[in-house]
């Protein structure tokens, strides 16, 4: 159960929740992998939703059975967000996910404040492209955290920036990840996708369009 009342701020997840990127994402990973003789798979990239770039690297390399230096991983990295950045090049705001824009607007008009909780490096220029940057109170994304999801820093910095304690704030999420980072920051959570990858949330819907009257 939410408590909608309460909520003072939305700390939006992005990849897979605002924008439709994290199909690009699995992409580009299956991709490194296929170079690398791994065969990737979807239930692969469900654990690799929420982690940052350099993490999910090592996972597939532990997957992989594989070991490889400090300057064969940065190239790997390097190849990978190339090829990303290839396939989102074209981004534009057809790619906002169902609902999207009509909750950030509601947010707004309610004085709801709205904050980034990405792990991602490439969320201001994914934001600029699709049109909604001007939407957003506070801005946290992978250039500015230490600690990848499940750990709760990404949120916590968003409510801090944003001047409001975490039992006001409310996540929504895609990724177990970032679900449990959630909880760990003491927030309330509403998952966006299948339940099955998404325990612990509070609520979980299929698309931002459920919210937007709740509000
Ligand atoms: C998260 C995605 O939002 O950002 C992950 O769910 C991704 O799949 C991570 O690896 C890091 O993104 P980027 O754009 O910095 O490689
Ligand atoms: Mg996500």
């Amino acid at each position: 159960m939410i408590n909608y009342n309460s909520v003072r701020a939305v700390l939006f997840d992005l990849d897979g929740v605002l924008v439709d990127t994290a199909i690009y994402h699995f992409q580009a990973w299956r991709r490194l992998a296929s170079e690398l003789g791994y065969s990737f798979s979807v239930v692969d990239n469900e654990q690799l939703k929420g982690v940052s770039r350099v993490e999910s690297l090592e996972l597939i390399l532990n997957w992989a059975g594989l070991e490889k230096s400090e300057t064969e991983k940065a190239d790997l990295l390097t190849k990978k967000n190339q090829w990303y950045l290839e396939l989102i090049e074209q981004l534009n705001p057809e790619h906002l996910l169902a609902g999207s824009l009509d909750l950030l607007k509601k947010l707004q008009e309610k004085g709801i404040k709205i904050a980034l909780g990405s792990a991602s490096k490439n969320a201001l220029g994914i934001l600029e492209k699709t049109g909604i940057i001007a939407y957003f109170d506070a801005l946290i994304d992978g250039n500015v955290v230490q600690l990848s999801k499940p750990n709760p820093e990404v949120f916590l910095k968003g409510a801090e920036v944003l001047g409001i304690e975490p039992a006001y704030c409310l996540v929504l999420e895609d990724a177990q990840a970032g679900i449990d980072a959630a909880r760990a920051a003491g927030m309330q959570v509403i998952g966006v996708g299948q339940a099955e990858h998404l325990n612990g949330a509070d609520l979980v819907v299929a698309d931002l369009g459920t919210l937007v009257d709740k509000f």
